[in-house]
Protein backbone atom coordinates (compact mmCIF):
# COMPACT_ATOMS: atom_id res chain seq x y z
CA UNK A 1 0.00 0.00 0.00
CA UNK A 2 0.87 3.48 -0.89
CA UNK A 3 2.25 4.76 2.74
CA UNK A 4 5.26 6.97 4.70
CA UNK A 5 7.96 7.07 6.24
CA UNK A 6 10.40 9.49 7.95
CA UNK A 7 13.85 10.56 7.69
CA UNK A 8 16.68 12.81 8.72
CA UNK A 9 19.59 13.83 6.87
CA UNK A 10 22.11 13.96 10.24
CA UNK A 11 24.66 16.67 10.89
CA UNK A 12 27.63 14.97 9.30
CA UNK A 13 25.88 14.64 5.81
CA UNK A 14 24.45 18.36 6.22
CA UNK A 15 28.38 19.25 7.10
CA UNK A 16 29.66 17.53 3.96
CA UNK A 17 27.75 18.86 1.43
CA UNK A 18 25.52 15.62 0.78
CA UNK A 19 21.89 17.33 1.05
CA UNK A 20 21.33 17.33 -2.49
CA UNK A 21 22.95 13.91 -3.70
CA UNK A 22 21.12 11.86 -0.82
CA UNK A 23 17.55 14.79 -1.78
CA UNK A 24 18.50 13.25 -5.14
CA UNK A 25 18.70 9.12 -4.89
CA UNK A 26 15.62 9.94 -2.07
CA UNK A 27 13.33 11.58 -4.93
CA UNK A 28 15.38 8.97 -7.49
CA UNK A 29 14.23 6.16 -5.41
CA UNK A 30 10.55 6.63 -6.06
CA UNK A 31 9.65 8.62 -2.40
CA UNK A 32 7.23 11.98 -2.85
CA UNK A 33 8.27 14.24 -0.05
CA UNK A 34 5.17 15.25 1.59
CA UNK A 35 7.11 17.55 4.07
CA UNK A 36 10.17 18.76 4.53
CA UNK A 37 12.56 21.38 7.45
CA UNK A 38 16.01 22.45 7.96
CA UNK A 39 16.55 22.77 11.30
CA UNK A 40 18.67 22.53 14.37
CA UNK A 41 18.05 19.74 17.15
CA UNK A 42 18.35 21.31 20.91
CA UNK A 43 19.67 18.47 22.93
CA UNK A 44 16.66 18.39 25.09
CA UNK A 45 14.50 18.06 21.79
CA UNK A 46 17.64 15.11 20.29
CA UNK A 47 17.00 13.51 23.89
CA UNK A 48 13.40 13.67 22.96
CA UNK A 49 12.91 12.35 19.75
CA UNK A 50 15.40 9.27 20.60
CA UNK A 51 14.12 8.69 24.03
CA UNK A 52 12.96 4.98 23.33
CA UNK A 53 16.91 4.52 23.58
CA UNK A 54 17.33 6.10 26.84
CA UNK A 55 18.88 3.23 28.26
CA UNK A 56 21.05 2.35 25.51
CA UNK A 57 25.35 2.63 26.07
CA UNK A 58 25.19 4.87 23.09
CA UNK A 59 21.94 7.23 24.04
CA UNK A 60 24.21 10.35 25.00
CA UNK A 61 27.02 9.93 21.93
CA UNK A 62 23.30 9.47 19.60
CA UNK A 63 21.95 13.00 21.10
CA UNK A 64 25.11 15.10 21.35
CA UNK A 65 25.99 14.14 17.72
CA UNK A 66 22.27 14.73 16.84
CA UNK A 67 22.00 18.11 18.02
CA UNK A 68 25.54 19.60 16.82
CA UNK A 69 24.83 20.71 13.83
CA UNK A 70 21.50 21.12 10.90
CA UNK A 71 19.62 18.66 9.84
CA UNK A 72 17.33 18.18 7.37
CA UNK A 73 13.89 16.19 8.47
CA UNK A 74 10.80 14.84 6.23
CA UNK A 75 8.14 13.00 5.65
CA UNK A 76 8.55 10.59 2.37
CA UNK A 77 5.58 8.75 0.60
CA UNK A 78 6.05 5.70 -1.62
CA UNK A 79 3.67 2.34 -2.35
CA UNK A 80 5.99 0.08 0.95
CA UNK A 81 7.52 3.09 2.01
CA UNK A 82 9.37 2.12 5.47
CA UNK A 83 10.86 -1.06 4.09
CA UNK A 84 11.38 0.07 0.95
CA UNK A 85 13.29 2.79 2.42
CA UNK A 86 15.37 1.13 5.21
CA UNK A 87 16.46 -1.24 1.70
CA UNK A 88 17.38 2.15 0.29
CA UNK A 89 19.63 3.68 3.18
CA UNK A 90 21.40 0.36 4.14
CA UNK A 91 22.46 -1.09 7.32
CA UNK A 92 22.28 1.25 10.42
CA UNK A 93 26.35 0.46 10.76
CA UNK A 94 27.88 1.78 7.19
CA UNK A 95 30.68 -0.95 7.45
CA UNK A 96 27.81 -3.28 6.87
CA UNK A 97 25.83 -1.10 4.04
CA UNK A 98 25.00 -2.11 0.97
CA UNK A 99 26.74 -1.39 -2.28
CA UNK A 100 25.28 1.65 -3.59
CA UNK A 101 23.15 2.52 -0.64
CA UNK A 102 23.04 5.55 0.87
CA UNK A 103 24.94 5.04 4.12
CA UNK A 104 27.78 3.11 2.38
CA UNK A 105 27.73 6.21 0.02
CA UNK A 106 27.66 9.10 2.37
CA UNK A 107 28.45 7.66 5.80
CA UNK A 108 31.22 7.23 8.28
CA UNK A 109 30.35 6.11 11.50
CA UNK A 110 27.83 4.00 13.23
CA UNK A 111 27.05 7.19 14.97
CA UNK A 112 27.40 9.52 12.05
CA UNK A 113 25.40 7.22 9.81
CA UNK A 114 24.29 9.60 7.40
CA UNK A 115 20.39 9.63 7.18
CA UNK A 116 17.84 8.12 9.77
CA UNK A 117 14.94 6.08 8.56
CA UNK A 118 11.74 4.87 10.73
CA UNK A 119 11.40 1.02 11.95
CA UNK A 120 7.54 0.79 11.46
CA UNK A 121 4.37 2.48 10.04
CA UNK A 122 3.78 3.32 13.53
CA UNK A 123 7.09 5.05 14.70
CA UNK A 124 6.85 6.77 11.11
CA UNK A 125 3.62 8.40 11.60
CA UNK A 126 4.67 9.20 15.76
CA UNK A 127 8.48 10.63 14.21
CA UNK A 128 6.65 12.33 11.32
CA UNK A 129 4.44 14.34 13.82
CA UNK A 130 7.09 14.72 16.37
CA UNK A 131 8.39 17.72 13.84
CA UNK A 132 5.41 18.71 11.21
CA UNK A 133 1.45 19.50 12.05
CA UNK A 134 -0.98 18.19 9.43
CA UNK A 135 -1.22 21.95 7.69
CA UNK A 136 2.83 21.47 6.64
CA UNK A 137 2.08 17.80 5.17
CA UNK A 138 1.34 18.04 1.36
P1 LIG B 1 19.03 5.79 13.80
O1 LIG B 1 18.33 4.99 12.77
O2 LIG B 1 18.91 7.27 13.69
O3 LIG B 1 18.53 5.35 15.26
C1 LIG B 1 19.35 5.38 16.40
C2 LIG B 1 20.78 5.69 16.09
O4 LIG B 1 21.70 5.37 17.10
C3 LIG B 1 21.22 4.89 14.89
O5 LIG B 1 20.60 5.40 13.74
C4 LIG B 1 22.75 5.05 14.99
O6 LIG B 1 23.21 6.20 14.31
C5 LIG B 1 22.98 5.25 16.49
N1 LIG B 1 23.71 4.14 17.09
C6 LIG B 1 24.91 4.22 17.70
N2 LIG B 1 25.29 3.02 18.16
C7 LIG B 1 24.31 2.14 17.84
C8 LIG B 1 24.12 0.73 18.05
N3 LIG B 1 25.03 -0.02 18.68
N4 LIG B 1 22.98 0.17 17.56
C9 LIG B 1 22.05 0.91 16.94
N5 LIG B 1 22.17 2.24 16.73
C10 LIG B 1 23.29 2.86 17.16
Amino acid sequence: ANNRTFTMIKPDAVANGHIGAILNDITAGGFKIVAMKYLKLTPEKAGEFYAVHKERGFYGELVSFMSSGPIVAAILEKDNAVEDFRKLIGATNPADAAEGTIRQKYAKSIDANAVHGSDSDENAEIEGNFYFTDAEKF
